[in-house]
């Protein structure tokens, strides 16, 4: 018998960490720090969204803090991911530096934002943070299935989660697989493919054949395979459209269809070119 990864309510996932983060969060990449960011995250937060998804490098923390401070949702019962620019020489440091923007004591979930400089440096670091209780789980980004056993070879404890760029047009089963094996939640940024994938012949014609939008199929795509995933969207009734992917199916044929879309040959690599 295999023990289900998801929370009671199906709704959540369980680290391996024993810490709970809910399958659907807001993606603020690219999201204007001010005005625009602190609406979109109010929205969502009012739309129930229970999982925010920042990081040091987008510039909109404090933004992110200002909404959560505003919406009256009690901070406990939000998940907050920031993540650590690689730039920069100290996890704690800059993590002491979210806090202080996000006006929070802690963030649920600490990352690498991209393993810039090597793989192994920061995890001390990160592991320095967690213990701190800066931050309740600590993981990385963009990491392949090397750099997570490079990772896991340093660490005292291995990284909770690997968010990467993921999607049914991205697929990269060998590195979900690799993931898994090692206890690590894979997580989904661009599950839209950034919009890219919306316009997708066969993604609109599974859309078509279960009376759902496009977004929603690609967002329950990765639900189904109990993948955390984080829509960006500034625009209320998107940010409403994407939250609503619990109450419907694919059925194995459409998965195996949107399965059939992936363009990076199923590799275990985080992503096809680096930007650092
Ligand atoms: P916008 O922010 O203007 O609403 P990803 O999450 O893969 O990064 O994709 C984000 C992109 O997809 C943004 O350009 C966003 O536009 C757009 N988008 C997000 N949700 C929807 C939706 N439900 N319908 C159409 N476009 C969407």
């Amino acid at each position: 018998m295999t023990i289900s990864p998801l929370t009671a309510d199906g709704r959540g996932r369980v680290l391996a960490d024993g810490n709970q983060i809910p399958l659907l969060g807001l993606g603020v990449w690219q999201v204007t720090s001010g005005p625009e960011c602190v609406s979109t995250v109010r929205w969502a937060l009012e739309l129930g969204y229970r999982h925010i998804d920042t990081a040091q490098a987008y510039g909109n923390e404090e933004s992110v803090g200002t909404a959560l401070l505003e919406s009256g949702v009690p901070r406990d019962d939000v998940f907050i991911t920031t993540k650590f620019f690689p730039g920069d020489p100290d996890p704690v440091a800059a993590v002491e530096e979210s806090l202080r923007r996000l006006r929070v004591d802690h963030v649920d979930l600490y990352l690498i934002h991209w393993p810039q400089g090597g793989a192994t440096w920061a995890w001390p670091g990160m592991e320095r943070a967690r213990e701190l209780g800066y931050a309740r789980s600590v993981g990385v980004s963009n990491f392949s299935a090397t750099q997570l056993d490079e990772v896991i070879g340093v660490g005292t404890i291995a990284p909770a989660v690997n968010q990467i760029n993921f999607s049914s047009l991205q697929y990269r089963k060998a590195l979900l697989e690799a993931c898994k094996q090692r206890s690590v939640a894979l997580e989904a940024y661009s599950p839209l493919g950034t919009g890219r994938h919306l316009g997708n012949q066969t993604v609109r014609l599974v859309a078509d054949r279960v009376g759902r939008t496009p977004a929603q199929v690609l967002l329950r795509w990765c639900i189904q395979r109990d993948v955390p995933v984080i829509p960006k969207s500034t625009h209320r009734e998107r940010i409403e459209e994407n939250a609503d992917i619990f109450s419907f199916q694919l059925s194995d044929e459409d998965m195996r269809e949107l399965d059939a879309l992936d363009e990076t040959g199923g590799t275990d690599r985080a992503l096809e070119h680096t930007w650092w």
